[in-house]
């Protein structure tokens, strides 16, 4: 399998929002109440993705988005420390596979992307602060080699588990195996015609319809669309023919 990764679009809000609310629905479904906060993050995202701070990752075969993670370079002043927050670290929030593709390892190869990311930017650590009460998820990003720092509670907050890792070799050479930057070194973002990008958006949501009653296929190549997709990846190589260099996410 292999996928691609890019900063998040205006367009690209709507993937990105059902991503977060079909994780929110598996969260209510395992009786968990993480992200109770969901409701108000519609505008949140709107405005990551104006800052590029938001990616979506896409299956290569069928386009479809199968995850999301949000990276800044602020620290949030409740939780890390003054001095804390002087080092050059980068921040993760809204990370989300797709329930479809649960069980796949993705959520490494988005952690693992947010490592080169950091190292591409001159960032020394990755940090998270993380629902307090999820203690499953705390165990899911110890075996993935994050560090619990500590745990600040605050009565109106409801994450404050933090976590870290530090950016070390050899992850900082590369983009994680399986992973394609688009544009090459995450430095850049799709600046298509607004045109150009909603077929390429239209045709994606066409594959999603048809995916949905194609039942028993998870995150995999679907063979009765080969017509379709290879429309999304003509679409998809204007798209890339129309993309302007812009400035780089963070220094
Ligand atoms: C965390 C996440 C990105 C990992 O992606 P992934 O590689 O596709 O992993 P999976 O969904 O297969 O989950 C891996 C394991 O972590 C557990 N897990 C994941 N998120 C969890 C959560 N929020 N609370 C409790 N357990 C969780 C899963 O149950 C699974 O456990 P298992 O291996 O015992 O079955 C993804 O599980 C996800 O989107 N979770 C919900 C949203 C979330 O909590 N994001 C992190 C916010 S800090």
């Amino acid at each position: 399998m292999s996928y691609t990764i890019w900063n998040a679009g205006e367009l690209d809000l709507d993937a990105v929002m059902r991503l977060l609310h079909d994780r929110v629905e598996w969260l209510r479904n395992r009786g968990s109440d993480q992200w109770s906060t969901y409701s108000r993050w519609r505008p949140e995202m709107k405005a990551s993705i104006a800052r590029r701070e938001t990616w979506l990752m896409r299956d290569g075969s069928t386009n479809e988005p199968v995850g999301t993670i949000t990276m800044s370079t602020e620290g949030d002043p409740e939780f890390w420390t003054t001095a804390e927050r002087q080092q050059p670290a980068l921040y993760l929030a809204k990370l989300a596979t797709s329930v479809q593709c649960r069980g796949q390892n993705l959520g490494r190869l988005l952690l693992d992307f947010s490592l080169y990311h950091a190292a591409a930017t001159g960032r020394h650590e990755v940090r998270m602060d993380v629902w307090r009460t999820a203690t499953d998820l705390h165990a899911y990003y110890v075996r993935q080699g994050w560090r619990h720092i500590r745990t600040v509670e605050l009565p109106h907050r409801y994450s404050g588990a933090l976590f870290s890792r530090r950016v070390v070799p050899p992850v900082i050479n590369t983009p994680p195996a399986g992973l394609e930057v688009r544009p090459a070194g995450g430095a850049s973002t799709p600046q298509a015609g607004r045109g150009t990008r909603r077929r390429g958006a239209i045709r994606a949501s066409v594959v999603r319809q048809l995916s949905a009653q194609h039942t028993g296929s998870k995150c995999g190549t679907k063979f009765e669309l080969l017509p379709t997709m290879i429309a999304v990846t003509t679409g998809r190589l204007r798209s890339v023919r129309t993309w302007k260099p812009s400035v780089p996410v963070s220094s």
